[in-house]
């Protein structure tokens, strides 16, 4: 059995639901908490003392925290619903590896190296991607952060354990680099024969809630012209966000509703329907919610419905650092470059320092989906090539 299958197995059950064969592994949830003991448990199988941001992030030292310039390497361990097992996980892994192969061959950093478990990356809980990097940057208020509700009306500050400590400039001034490795999230690498891959950039993104609302009435008695149904203004939207990003070679989905009351024989009140939009630019994503936000608003006059919409939030475009994407490419016998269209907490950080990305092979494409997967093969060469550029780095 290889380390890497070792390592991964341990963390396999963490959070899988029997039926899916997903992952459920929410921030702060007990699948995530066993996540972040098993984190802990590691690094103090390798004497890497764990420190803690106040905003649910952790880092595992190797070498003096206090030294600076250190190298950030790592990922999350949250998932969307019945996720992948792959997306997050295996840059925490594969950072933990890393470290034990160059201790291996004996190498001796001359920069601290920081294994990093971002929080709430997805989403999924609190409605805010990347939440535990945004708040480490300050690119969220920590006030706001903290007041942000799961489905179940539960704080983020309440599930963290009390209020998020938010922008720890003394903490980010401490990194010089960081380097994510991540399971690729399309055919990028399949499609050119690579089992690993440097990120370029991150396209422009965005969730928007788009609330609905008509009348609530009865299915059977009421007469179709006399209907005031906010379904049909949401199919649109559907339909609509489709059109629109194939028309402009962007991303639109609808992955997720909300109807009140949620009755088969009843007019619905409320409709509330998440978007989620990318593309390749800014220009490009701004004109297609725009043109999407007038269509709707023209088609819910035809239904009588109103519609609001609110931001949650919107993620700028990332171009990452292109001398240190160069540099992790010939320390990797020239890997080919790729953007993604996946939001990453190293798109965050990027803001703040020279960050660069490793994409692992992902045969299918496949992610966000129980069935994301990639090869053990491929995930030891991401290792080897976390290893490579950790060594290049320090
Ligand atoms: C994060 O996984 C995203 O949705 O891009
Ligand atoms: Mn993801
Ligand atoms: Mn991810
Ligand atoms: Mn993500």
């Amino acid at each position: 059995m290889t380390a890497f299958r070792a390592l991964w197995d341990e963390l396999a059950t963490l959070g899988r639901d029997r039926g899916t064969g997903g992952y459920l592994r929410y921030a702060y949830s007990p699948a995530e908490r066993a996540c972040r003991d098993w984190f802990a448990a590691q690094a103090a199988a390798r004497d890497l003392p764990v420190e803690a941001d106040g905003n649910g992030n952790l880092f595992a030292w190797w070498g003096d925290p206090a030294a600076g310039d250190a190298v950030l390497t790592g990922s999350h361990f949250d998932s969307v619903p019945h996720g992948g097992a792959y997306d997050g996980p295996l840059g925490i892994v594969s950072a933990f590896l890393a470290v034990d192969a160059l201790r291996a061959r004996g190498h001796r950093p001359a920069r601290p190296v920081a294994v990093a478990a971002f929080v709430e990356e997805e989403g999924a809980r609190f409605g805010v991607p990347c939440l535990g990097s945004r708040l480490l940057t300050g690119a969220v208020d920590a006030d706001a952060a903290g007041a942000l509700r799961d489905a179940d009306g539960v704080s983020f500050a309440q599930a963290h354990g009390g209020a998020p400590a938010g922008a720890r400039p003394d903490l980010l001034a401490r990194f010089g680099t960081a380097v994510e490795l991540h399971v690729e999230q399309g055919r990028g690498l399949a499609e050119v024969g690579a089992a690993v891959g440097v990120g370029t950039a991150i396209w422009p993104h965005g969730r928007w809630r788009v609330t609905l609302t008509g009348e609530p009435n009865h299915a059977g008695t009421t007469a179709m012209a006399d209907r005031r149904d906010p379904m049909l203004t949401a199919a649109f939207l559907v339909l609509a966000a489709n059109k629109q990003a194939r028309l402009r070679a962007a991303r639109a989905t609808v992955g997720r509703v909300q109807v009140r009351p949620n009755a088969t024989n009843a007019i619905p009140e409320r409709v509330t329907a998440w978007l989620d939009a990318r593309a390749a630019d800014t220009a490009t994503l701004t004109a297609l919610v725009e043109g999407l936000t007038a269509q709707v608003a023209e088609r819910a006059v035809r239904d009588g419905t109103e519609v609001g919409w609110a931001a949650e939030s919107v993620t700028a475009e990332v171009g990452f650092d292109p001398a240190l994407a160069a540099r992790l490419a010939a320390l990797l016998d020239g890997a080919p470059l790729l953007p993604t269209a996946a939001g990453h907490d190293a798109g965050v950080l990027s803001a703040h320092l020279p960050t660069a990305m490793l994409f692992v092979r992902n045969h299918t494409g496949v992610s966000h989906s129980p069935a994301e997967h990639a090869d053990d093969a491929d995930c030891v060469a991401g290792v080897d090539a976390l290893a490579s550029v950790l060594a290049g780095l320090t």
